[in-house]
């Protein structure tokens, strides 16, 4: 199994490292632009693998596309990070044309790669990969809704006063404030959360979510790191193993949920091949309508990149 990181700032980093710590891959090669900063931080990590007694090979390369060659798996990070006062949507015009020069150079050594993107704005720039690799639509998908999940299953924690392992979620939706968590889909232990967190705090939680990638910016002035990166590895762990686990996932939707043609978060089954399957929840008028507000909005976002004519 090897495994690409293109990009190795922040996220590209966290997520090599924590991919060569759970030690399911042979290789995971990082590439960057910036000479010597993927040869370094790889060297760095693979110099904790004897502390960390894991086995997987971290090399690190500028801006060398062989060394990638033959990956099963690429997670393309590459592109600007959101400052304070900026929406992932500000970003478009100039991660646009990385995210596609990225995505050529890596098809042309990997043609067979699954593509997991994590550029912001994730859906449309997810959508970026697709029209350029050209690839199958459960090849290429972007990651987002882990981190969203995990963000609301975190702040459910604090709440409860409870390990986040017990609770679980469903969040659909686009990558960004008008995202669709689900408390009629969140259980805690099995229990519907509901039952333990009163509508009002569920929402103040909800809004909380929504805003979670914002609420970091405005901490660090840059966008988080060990959320998004690890979310990402725990797609390429569960496509590596083929374990089928279900996660929501931006991906291509052609019917589902009454949406096509559009790359959007709905929970998906990830194996071997990529999205396995496309998981169609019952939602109700008001989720229904939520949803489609999200898609309004990534829509928008697809239009500005389709008026970039990067693909005519
Ligand atoms: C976030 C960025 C990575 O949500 O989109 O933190």
């Amino acid at each position: 199994m090897k495994i690409s990181v293109i990009g190795a700032g922040n996220v590209g980093a966290t997520c090599a490292n924590v991919i060569a710590h759970a030690n399911f891959a042979k290789e995971v090669v990082l590439l960057d632009i910036k000479e010597g900063i993927a040869e370094g931080k790889a060297l760095d990590m693979w110099e904790t693998s004897p502390i960390n007694s894991y086995s997987t090979m971290t090399t690190g390369v500028t801006n060398d596309y062989t060394a990638t060659a033959g990956s099963d798996i690429t997670i393309i990070t590459s592109g600007i990070p959101r400052r304070p006062g900026m929406s992932r949507d500000d970003l478009i015009s100039t991660n646009a044309k990385i995210v596609k020069s990225v995505t050529d150079s890596v098809i042309a050594h990997s043609p067979d790669t699954i593509i997991i993107v994590v550029a912001n704005p994730l859906d449309v720039m997810t959508y970026c990969a697709y029209l350029t690799s050209k690839s199958p639509r459960t090849k290429v998908m972007g990651m987002a809704g882990i981190l969203d999940t995990a963000r609301y299953r975190s702040f459910l924690a604090m709440e409860l006063g409870v390990s986040p392992r017990d609770i679980q979620a469903v969040l659909m939706g686009g990558h960004g404030d008008t995202m669709v968590p689900l408390p009629r889909y969140t259980t805690v232990a099995g229990i519907p959360v509901t039952e333990l967190v009163d509508a009002d705090r569920l929402d103040a939680i909800v809004q909380r979510t929504k805003k979670g990638g914002g609420e970091l910016v405005k901490l660090m002035g840059t966008s988080a790191w060990y959320a998004p990166g690890a979310a990402a590895a725990q797609m390429a762990e569960t496509i590596a193993k083929d374990e089928r686990r279900i996660f929501p996932c931006c991906t291509w939707l052609d019917g589902e949920y009454g949406l096509k043609d559009i790359f959007l978060g709905v929970p998906v089954v990830l194996g071997k091949n990529g999205i396995e399957k496309i998981l169609e929840l019952d939602l109700n008028d008001e989720e229904k309508a939520m949803l489609n507000t999200s898609a309004d909005a990534v829509r928008g976002v697809m239009k500005v990149l389709d008026d970039m004519n990067l693909f005519s």
